[in-house]
C-alpha cells in the first residue's frame, strides 16, 4: 500500500473549514472531501423521494445507493445538476437531522473513505478525525465564536444571492451545533489527538498557513 497522507479538519458549521480545507488541498495538490455535502445530498434526495427524515432504514438504503457525481464545481444527484439549494440553511438542518442516525452514517462510510487517493487527502466535516479517518496524519479542530460564524454564513449566502437573515442564521447554527455535538453516534468532539485552532481572528489564508506549518512539522517527524 503506498503511503497516502490524510489531514482532517473537523468543526462546527461556518467555522471556515470548507474554505480552509479547499485552499489547503489546492496548496498541497491533495484531493478534497467535503463530507457535509454528502450528508446534504442524502437529505436532499430524501426530501425529493418524500422519505421521512426519521425513517432510519429507508434513509440508510437511500444513502448506500446514492447516485452522486462531483465534476469540478458541478454536483450531480441522480444524473441531474443540483442547484444552490444543497448549500442552503434548510438543507443543512435536514442533513444534521439525518446525520444523527447511525445506519445512515455507516452507509456513508465507504463512500467517504474512497476519497483517500494518492497523493493525499484533506477531509472536512464533524467526525473525519474521530471515525472516518482515525489514522489521519494531522487532525485539526477548527472553531470560531457563534457570532463570527453566523456573520460568515450570512455573507456567504448573500454573495450567492440566497436569502439570509443574520438573527435566524445565528439561532439555526446554535441549534445545529447542539444536535451535532450531543448525538450519541459520532458526535462533533475535540479528541485528544486533535490540534485545536480558534480562527475567529484569522483569515482563511492565515488559518491555512498555520495548518500547513503543522503538517510540515508532522511530515518531517514521520521522515526522521
Ligand atoms: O458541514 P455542513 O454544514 O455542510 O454539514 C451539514 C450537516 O451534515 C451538519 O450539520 C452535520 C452533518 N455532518 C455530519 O454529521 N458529519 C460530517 N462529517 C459532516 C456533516
Amino acid at each position: 500500500m503506498p503511503f497516502i497522507p490524510v489531514i482532517t479538519i473537523d468543526g462546527p458549521s461556518a467555522s471556515g473549514k470548507g474554505a480552509v480545507a479547499q485552499l489547503l488541498a489546492k496548496t498541497l495538490q491533495f484531493h478534497y472531501l467535503d463530507s457535509g455535502l454528502i450528508y446534504r445530498l442524502t437529505a436532499l434526495a430524501a426530501r425529493r423521494a418524500n422519505i421521512d427524515l426519521q425513517d432510519e432504514a429507508r434513509l440508510a438504503q437511500l444513502a448506500s445507493a446514492l447516485d452522486i457525481q462531483f465534476d469540478g464545481e458541478e454536483i450531480r444527484l441522480n444524473q441531474a445538476p443540483v442547484g444552490a439549494e444543497v448549500r442552503g440553511e434548510a438543507c443543512g438542518a435536514d442533513a444534521s437531522t439525518i446525520a444523527v442516525l447511525p445506519a445512515v452514517r455507516v452507509a456513508l462510510l465507504a463512500r467517504q473513505r474512497a476519497f483517500r487517493q494518492s497523493p493525499g487527502l484533506v477531509a472536512e466535516g464533524r467526525d473525519m478525525g474521530s471515525v472516518v479517518f482515525p489514522e489521519a496524519n494531522l487532525k485539526i479542530y477548527l472553531d470560531a465564536s457563534a457570532e463570527i460564524r453566523a456573520l460568515r454564513r450570512y455573507k456567504q449566502l448573500k454573495e450567492k444571492g440566497m436569502y439570509a437573515n443574520l438573527e435566524e442564521i445565528l439561532h439555526g447554527l446554535i441549534a445545529r451545533d447542539a444536535r451535532d455535538c450531543t448525538r450519541s453516534f459520532a458526535p462533533l468532539q475535540k479528541a485528544a489527538d486533535t490540534f485545536f485552532l480558534d480562527n475567529s481572528e484569522l483569515t482563511v489564508a492565515q488559518t491555512t498557513d498555520v495548518i500547513l506549518q503543522l503538517y510540515k512539522e508532522k511530515v518531517s517527524d514521520l521522515a526522521s
